[in-house]
């Protein structure tokens, strides 16, 4: 191969220029202070997602997309609201769409992105992330529920404000387990919680198991001791005490 005279002009060029960009970027951050974006999860109040309610028809909503999920999953507002969207995000860059609507944003590492929204007519919309985030990209969707005044604001149909959820599901899903393992047949990342429990269950060693709670408990603390046939070694040790345990183990077992 034979690089030409030119060739070599323009590829010292382009190196240059590669030099003068990191070479400003430093003098930036260190002569003038310019602090450059990180990731935004020590900011309140994009540590998690919530909806905030300013009037009977004005929302605030604060999405986290997150490696693979929008957070909140369900947000429910009356037909007539204006609803102001916020997203970012502490991990990798997503996307976040409205199908059927105008709001598009981006939702990028140390970044917040705005859009303002008017719904008009009930409605269900599926909000769906439009860019390739990873393994669980496909799945990383949420709802958004536009309904009647009427519904939205009569005291029997809304929802009790404190909703009585599981604590071992609690825990599965606080401590990401969710993100992988499916409580529904569906399954790809990670074996499905469903109907696991009392199964016999094939290793990846050929062996065989029965799933109890010595096996559960084992597969929690020690993931990689016992690998569900088919599945790689990649699951994380989740922090978690002995007792959190114990309330993951009684919820899994109620997934019939
Ligand atoms: Cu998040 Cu794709």
């Amino acid at each position: 191969m034979t690089v030409t005279q030119l060739e070599k002009r323009v590829l010292a060029v382009a190196v240059v220029f590669v030099l003068l960009l990191f070479g400003f970027a430093a003098l930036a951050v260190n002569q003038f202070h310019v602090g450059l974006p990180t990731c935004l999860t020590s900011v309140k109040p994009f540590q998690k997602g919530e909806v905030i309610t300013h009037s009977p028809n004005h929302y605030e909503v604060h999405y986290v997309a997150r490696m693979w999920r929008f957070e909140p999953e369900q947000v429910t507002v009356p037909a007539g609201s204006t609803v102001d969207v916020y997203v970012s995000t502490p991990d990798v860059t997503h996307g976040l769409i409205l199908v059927g609507t105008d709001l598009n944003l981006m939702a990028v590492p140390g970044v917040v992105n705005y859009a303002r929204i008017k719904f008009p007519r009930p409605q269900v919309y599926q909000m769906i992330c439009h860019e390739y985030c990873g393994l669980g990209h496909d799945r990383m969707a949420a709802t958004l529920r536009v309904v009647d005044p009427a519904t939205y604001h009569s005291p029997e149909a809304s929802p009790p404000s404190v909703v009585a959820v599981d604590v071992g599901y609690r825990l599965l899903d606080t401590k990401q387990c969710l993100s992988c393992h499916s409580l529904h047949a569906d399954a790809d990342l990670a074996p499905s919680f469903k109907g696991m429990y009392g199964r016999t269950q094939k290793l990846s060693d050929g062996s065989t198991v029965t799933i109890d709670d010595a096996y559960l408990r084992e597969s929690i603390v020690h993931p990689s001791a016992k690998l569900v046939n088919g599945y790689d070694d990649v699951m994380p040790v989740p922090d978690a005490t002995n007792e959190e345990v114990e309330q993951m183990i009684q919820y899994l077992k109620t997934l019939k």
